[in-house]
């Protein structure tokens, strides 16, 4: 068994993953609400929260698998990208677990586990296949053609589609995080109500976001507050069909360009309503097989960062020791 942890952002994960892949937990403490009150996420607070939890989650993600530190086999920890005091915590704890028992260790690319969670399960994707990875921190389309990494097709250029749900839910009243509710309150909404720029910047597969956000910005702005509220459903729903026109149209060109016949989508846009029937419709039109994780191995979880160490060569006893984290890690 792979004992894994996550803490990159604001959710302190644990999980336990057999080495084919079986998921015996998957636990997750959100600090959500926490950092509701800021509007987003407060870095210091993350770490010091992920700090009170760690021990409990990885004891809680054990007890559900119905394990002991004595079946673990292998500790697997994200190293980066992400808040570097948040990643802090995970591989302190990820090196401490497994010197203690002299166990390897596998550092972890955050972005590599959101790749490769369509791997867990009874039915893994195999490789090639186009992975479309939409979080709150990356946006982009990438080609497997090991599950050992991935080739990043194209990337937004400046905002993450996560955060454009986040901002947007803000511009609309909605608190944090936002793409949840902004997915809940478009339901009731017409996506045709107002017209939303789709940017496709370029030639290529990239992305960008930014100018959609200003769009709502203006948008609200020349509505009136009261006029805003009342049509926030139509503004929700038309907003959140510009960005999944986008994330939808630029994985498309992706399957055409590299001829995939296998394609998947992570991260925790992918937990999207409208972007998962959209993409599954789309998919299902061209024959391509589609995996759709369920939402939460989309969201930031520790089984994906388990289960991509599969895949990660593990670092012996005492190497390390040294290991740093890295916010940055490409
Ligand atoms: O992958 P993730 O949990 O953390 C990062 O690595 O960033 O993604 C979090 C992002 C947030 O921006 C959140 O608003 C968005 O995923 N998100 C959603 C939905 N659920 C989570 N966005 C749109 N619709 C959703 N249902
Ligand atoms: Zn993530």
């Amino acid at each position: 068994m792979i004992l894994g942890i996550e803490t990159s952002c604001d959710d302190t994960c644990a999980a336990v993953v057999t080495t084919a892949g079986v998921l015996h937990s998957n636990a997750v403490a959100s600090q959500g609400l926490l950092h509701s009150r800021y509007g987003g996420v407060v870095p210091e607070i993350a770490s010091r929260r992920h700090l009170e939890l760690v021990g409990a989650v990885v004891a809680d993600a054990l007890e559900r698998a119905g394990a002991g530190l004595d079946d673990v086999r292998a500790v697997a920890v994200t190293r980066g990208p992400g808040l570097i005091g948040a990643l802090l915590v995970g591989v302190s704890t990820a090196k401490a677990l497994a010197a203690t028992r002299r166990l390897p260790l596998h550092a972890v690319d955050h972005l590599h586990g959101h790749v490769t969670a369509s791997m867990l399960g009874d039915e893994p994707i195999e490789a090639p296949y186009g992975c479309l990875v939409a979080s709150g921190g990356h946006t982009f389309v990438a080609r497997v053609d090991h599950p050992s990494g991935f080739r990043t097709l194209g990337e937004t250029l400046d905002d993450a589609a996560g955060e454009a749900f986040d901002k947007g839910a803000r511009l609309l009243g909605l608190g944090y995080p936002g793409g949840p509710a902004l997915d809940r309150l478009a339901r009731t909404g017409d996506p045709e109500a107002f017209d939303f720029p789709r940017s496709l910047p370029g030639t290529g597969l990239d992305f960008s976001f930014s100018g959609l956000k200003t769009s709502l910005l203006y948008r609200v702005r020349d509505l009136g507050d009261e006029v805003a509220r009342a049509r926030a459903a139509d503004l929700a729903a038309s907003y959140q069909r510009a960005v999944v026109d986008a994330l939808v149209a630029r994985s498309l060109a992706a399957i055409e360009r590299e001829r995939l016949e296998r394609f998947a989508i992570g991260g925790g846009v992918a937990a999207n309503s409208e972007l998962r029937t959209r993409i599954a419709e789309e998919c299902g039109r061209l024959g391509v097989d589609l995996w759709v994780p369920p939402h939460e191995l989309c969201t930031d979880n520790a089984a994906m960062i388990a289960g991509a160490a599969r895949f990660t060569p593990a670092l012996p006893y005492p190497a390390y020791l040294d290991l740093d984290a890295s916010a940055t890690l490409a």
